[in-house]
């Protein structure tokens, strides 16, 4: 039974007009995309998505990076959805991603690393949810 999976064209690729690159290299990897949004995220919307990381000391960083232009925010379906795009995506260090991957092409450093990925089936629920309504995912396609 397929799964989801939440992705994000981060502002750094779409602000390089890799946005079209990348989603191309979803429908590659055959991944239904359930609903894609563009938007620019608010410091308060960024700091709410990545609160578990709240004590780390990236964390301001990460969030006025995430906040500071449009990225396009993805819910994805396809078998074994998380571990499939973490594949397709590489390592979150673009010096340590394998070739072909997105962050080994797209990805400048770890900190501007081209694009997100859930780790786990339930953070990628809760992270669609946190972007998306049910209404707004196409599920009959
Ligand atoms: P992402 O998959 O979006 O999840 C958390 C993000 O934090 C991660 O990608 C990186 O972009 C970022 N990150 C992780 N470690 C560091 C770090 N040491 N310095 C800056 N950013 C980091």
């Amino acid at each position: 039974m397929p799964n989801r999976t939440f992705a994000i064209i981060k502002p750094d690729a779409v602000n390089s007009g890799y946005t079209g690159k990348i989603y191309d290299r979803i429908l590659q990897a055959d991944f239904k995309i359930l609903s894609a949004k563009l938007m620019r995220m608010t410091l308060a919307q960024a700091e709410g998505f990545y609160l578990v990381h709240k004590e780390r000391p990236f964390y301001g960083e990460l969030t006025t990076f995430m906040s500071s232009g449009a990225c396009m925010v993805l819910a994805l379906e396809k078998e074994n959805a998380v571990s499939a795009w973490r594949e397709t995506i590489g390592a979150t260090n673009p010096e340590d991603a394998a070739e072909g991957t997105i962050r080994k092409d797209f990805a400048t450093s770890l900190g501007e690393n081209a694009v997100h990925g859930s780790d786990t089936d339930e953070n990628a629920e809760k992270e669609i949810a946190f972007f998306f309504t049910e209404s707004e995912l196409i599920c009959n396609q």
